[in-house]
């Protein structure tokens, strides 16, 4: 079953006289359950695609949907559905690791007992039960990015999104990080998207990746096998594909 649905998508910023297209045309589909990663160079829209489908921002022309329904327009519909994990945590600093973790319950209005409950759930998901009550000055930046995962999570998305999730993270932490939220994926059979300009991680990650040029589009949508990223020849092999596709593409011209 069809969960997103993404149709000859383009999106033009104007700023003033000027105009910069971000997305070009931009088609693809995302099934129930699936994991697929996004992987383009930086500047290229990956970001202003996620923000179209979190309805913060309009597609100028074609639709981007979730169960048929576009985000901008029916941002109530929405609400509870879907996840983000950022690049950087954005918790509150002033806030526990457990009161981080509940603040999406909060905002659907859970009640207390129930958000507390869910929370440490996830909080103990990802390793974190010990520092419920620490703060996140007091947390590494891998921690605090399990904080923003068990916060995804808590919620009980039915789409989760990252984008460039463990991309500050240094690779040891960051291979942690993606194996373990790869378990936690796994285990509940979210649709997700992950979004990153690390082909590696887009590999080690994605049961399918969409390759996107600049201006957004897609240039290659690639299956990948199970056990690829064990098999260190193979995701040689995949990553140069990819890495020519994206490079026969040009250097992204800004119009
Ligand atoms: N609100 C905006 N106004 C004007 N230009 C924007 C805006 N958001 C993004 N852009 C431009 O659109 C392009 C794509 O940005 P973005 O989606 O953030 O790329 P990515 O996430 O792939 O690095 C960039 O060149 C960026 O400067
Ligand atoms: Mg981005």
């Amino acid at each position: 079953m069809t969960k997103i649905e993404c149709r000859n998508l383009r999106k033009v910023f104007r700023i003033r006289d000027q105009s910069f297209e971000a997305i070009r045309d931009l088609n693809f589909e995302i099934a129930s359950g699936e994991l697929v990663a996004v992987v383009g160079k930086t500047g290229c829209g990956k970001s202003t695609t996620l923000n179209i489908l979190l309805g913060l921002e309009r597609p100028t022309d074609g639709r981007l949907a979730i169960d048929g329904k576009e985000p901008y327009d029916d941002f109530d519909f929405f609400r509870g559905k879907l996840s983000v994990v950022f690049q950087t945590d954005r918790l509150l600093p002033w806030r526990t690791v457990l009161q981080n973790a509940t603040y999406g319950l909060e905002i659907l209005r859970v009640p207390q007992q129930e958000r507390t409950e869910k929370a440490r759930y996830w909080l103990e998901k990802v390793g974190l039960t010990q520092f419920e009550n620490a703060y996140p000055h007091e947390l590494s930046g891998g921690m605090r990015q399990r904080v923003g995962i068990a916060r995804a999570f808590s919620i009980g998305p039915e789409v989760l999104l990252c984008d460039e999730a463990f991309g500050h993270l240094d690779e040891v932490t960051a291979r942690q990080l993606r194996a373990d939220f790869l378990k936690l994926i796994r285990e509940t059979k979210k649709t997700s998207l992950f979004i990153t300009h690390d082909i590696d991680e887009a590999l080690e990650l994605g049961q399918r990746v969409l390759v996107l040029g600049k201006p957004a589009r897609l240039l290659m949508d690639v299956q990948i096998p199970p056990g690829t990223t064990e098999n260190p020849a193979k995701q040689a092999e995949l990553k140069s594909r990819i890495i020519q596709v994206i490079e026969s593409d040009g250097p992204g011209k800004k119009e």
